[in-house]
């Protein structure tokens, strides 16, 4: 009745922005992501007849009720599908910051559906088990895989083809992904409420469905073809385009803060010194800069030397889940 497990972050090259379904977490578009080895979550589930609520310590600290409210509705779906009614004692570090745009919901959430499945023995495949972690974060079905990522977003209305795949193993093609801190700090947008808010009333999400599956087709061709030109292209335009649409909203908003336009903007400075750089961005301010890694060190000093940046965090493809036999948090 108690079980552990890894989950990495991963960064979204082509984004998930918006869901058809909001109860079952069921996407507009389909997308694809890196899994990095730097950022992950550690979790531990315990069941027991004992506990007479769900409890959540995060990071050492007793989580507010709003939170437990969205755990005990994630632990409802592992345990329908177990057959029991018991609850859970829920133990999690991130290894990442929180809800700061770098994916915590992501590691957080395959590591819960992952720990949680395993206690209540539940001997799902990693199909099953992406589609579960799908309906605690969408971005979450995506880290139960290690390397390059698709979630295809799938057909039908109950959700059962949409889940995750991985198009390419971590050890098949090195990328650097150098993740800029310019604030580690929580976001004042969600994911879950930004993405929401611009499906619902930004005119801009239009012209985000009309290209982004092209972008998705052309972003795999790149990796099947190991072109990383071409990813970096399409990544930096494809996020360019997400947040676009966050203008349009009512009322509008913005992830990005005056450092982030720093970031950005060394890296075009950067390519026009001959140097191959690519930014995304996440639901936050803080940028990740794609580029091969014989040129990471020096990219990486360029980076760090923008006043505005506090950090400069070196990434590679990472490992999809794991299952871990000691606690060590
Ligand atoms: P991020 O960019 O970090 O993914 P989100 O707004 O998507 O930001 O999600 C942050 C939310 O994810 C947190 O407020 C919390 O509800 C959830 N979360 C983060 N880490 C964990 C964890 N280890 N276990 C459970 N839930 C988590
Ligand atoms: C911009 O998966 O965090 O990072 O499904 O509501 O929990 P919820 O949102 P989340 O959204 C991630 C949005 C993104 C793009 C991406 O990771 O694909
Ligand atoms: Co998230």
């Amino acid at each position: 009745m108690e079980a552990i497990a890894r989950a990495h972050t991963n960064i979204a090259l082509i984004k998930y922005w918006g869901k058809r379904n909001t109860q079952l977490f069921l996407p507009t578009n389909s997308s694809l992501s890196i899994t990095l080895d730097h950022f992950y979550t550690e979790t531990k589930v315990q069941f027991s007849d004992q506990f007479e609520k769900d409890s959540l310590i995060l990071d050492g600290s007793q989580v507010s009720d709003q939170e437990i409210g969205k755990i005990t509705a994630f632990l409802d779906h592992v345990r329908n599908i177990a057959g029991t009614k018991v609850f859970a004692k829920v133990t999690s570090v991130n290894h990442v910051p929180t809800a700061a745009g770098f994916a915590s919901s992501a590691s957080g959430y395959a590591a819960l559906a992952a720990a949680a499945s395993k206690a209540l023995q539940l001997d799902l495949t990693g199909t099953e088990l992406s589609a579960l972690a799908r309906q605690g974060s969408g971005s979450a079905s995506r880290s139960i895989f290690g390397g390059f990522v698709e979630w295809q977003k799938g057909e039908k209305t109950d959700g059962t083809d949409s889940f995750a795949t991985q198009i390419l193993d971590e050890k098949a093609w090195d990328i650097s992904v150098l993740s800029v801190v310019v604030e580690a700090g929580p976001k004042s947008v969600s994911s879950r409420d930004g993405m929401q808010r611009t499906v619902e009333t930004s005119p801009f999400y239009a012209g985000w469905l009309a290209t982004v599956a092209e972008d998705l087709q052309q972003m795999k061709e790149a990796i099947n073809a190991r072109d990383f030109t071409k990813l970096g292209e399409i990544a930096e335009a494809n996020a360019m385009k997400m947040h676009a649409t966050t203008l349009g909203a009512k009322p509008p908003f913005l992830y990005w803060q005056s450092a982030t336009l720093d970031v950005m903007q060394q890296v075009m400075e950067l390519r026009q010194q001959g140097l191959e750089a690519y930014f995304t961005i996440d639901a936050g301010p803080n940028v990740k800069v794609l580029c091969k890694p014989e040129q990471e060190h020096i990219i990486k000093e360029k980076l760090a030397a923008v006043a505005s940046v506090r950090d400069v965090v070196v990434c590679h493809p990472g490992p999809g889940i794991q299952y871990l036999s000691e606690w060590v948090g």
